[in-house]
């Protein structure tokens, strides 16, 4: 359907354990996500984001309703199906920002393509391409224990878009970063976020990033109970100290990438 937007869900109902002790996680989400909208997703401890979004990222499977990402319905494949799209069109960060303590940062990030199945040249050109796009193309070489905390998490999500998914989750991206560096790494986000054609769900329990918001979701025990629509405000996130050297270099370079598509 040439006007379905890039994520629809209609009915979307996950439950875990059986009997007495089922926990109804979903209980019948509805949701569209528009191409280029930075969406987010908050509520208590408990209330269903992460299983929301590991539905939508293909990574866990719904009881019931339909989940369709451009067009295509996940219920519908099988899991062969949903793992080769999921590696091809759907990109996931972590909260903890998971990197191979045993590799440097070029590999950490080269890892993804390599499991589908590019040669390790191949792979660590593209990663060092993209590893430059979110600001870290000088610390190619360095061991992830050697980095800040915020500059793990670009890292992590050069290694999610590395292969450049049309979907991007992000669980709890800045939970572990101070301000300053959470404030970076939304910056990175939503520069991805407005590129044509990518859809771009975060999950957050941190207020200070509703700012780069286009809407937020609020969750309450497996419902989805408001929603609520922002106009992105550019001027609105300069409230942090400013950044010696302007925003970070991978910022530019992404910016730059969105408005070549
Ligand atoms: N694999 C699982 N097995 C059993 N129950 C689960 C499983 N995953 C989640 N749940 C339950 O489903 C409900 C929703 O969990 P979920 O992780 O989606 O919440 P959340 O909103 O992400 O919470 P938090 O903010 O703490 O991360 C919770 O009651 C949780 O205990
Ligand atoms: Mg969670």
């Amino acid at each position: 359907m040439a006007d379905e937007p890039p994520i629809r869900l209609r009915g979307v109902v996950k439950s875990f354990g059986s009997g007495s002790s089922e926990v109804h996680a979903l209980r019948g989400i509805n949701l569209d996500i528009s191409a280029g909208e930075l969406f987010m997703l908050v509520g208590p401890s408990g209330c269903g984001k992460t299983t929301l979004i590991s539905v939508v990222a293909g990574i866990l499977r719904h009881d019931q309703g339909e989940v369709r990402l451009f067009g295509e319905d996940l219920s519908r494949m099988s899991d062969r199906c949903k793992s080769d799209f999921r590696a091809r069109h759907v990109g996931f960060v972590f909260q903890q920002f998971n990197l191979v303590p045993t590799l440097n940062v070029q590999e950490n990030v080269a890892i993804t393509l390599q499991i589908g199945g590019q040669s390790r040249r191949r792979a660590m050109d593209r990663a060092a391409e993209t590893l430059d796009q979110v600001g870290l193309g000088d610390r190619l070489g360095a061991m992830p224990s050697a980095l800040s905390g915020g500059q793990q998490q670009r890292v992590a999500i050069a290694r999610s878009i590395i292969h450049d998914p049309s979907i991007l989750v992000c669980d709890e991206p800045t939970s572990a970063l101070d301000h300053e560096k959470g404030r970076q790494v939304m910056e990175l986000l939503r520069a991805i976020a407005i590129r044509p054609g990518r859809a771009l769900i975060i999950v957050t329990h941190d207020n200070r990033t509703y700012k780069f918001s286009d809407r937020i979701a609020t969750m309450e025990d497996g419902y989805i109970v408001r929603f609520v629509r922002r106009r992105f405000d550019p001027e609105s996130v300069d409230d942090a100290p400013a950044q010696p050297a302007g925003p970070p270099a991978g910022m530019a370079a992404i910016t730059a990438l969105a408005a070549a598509h």
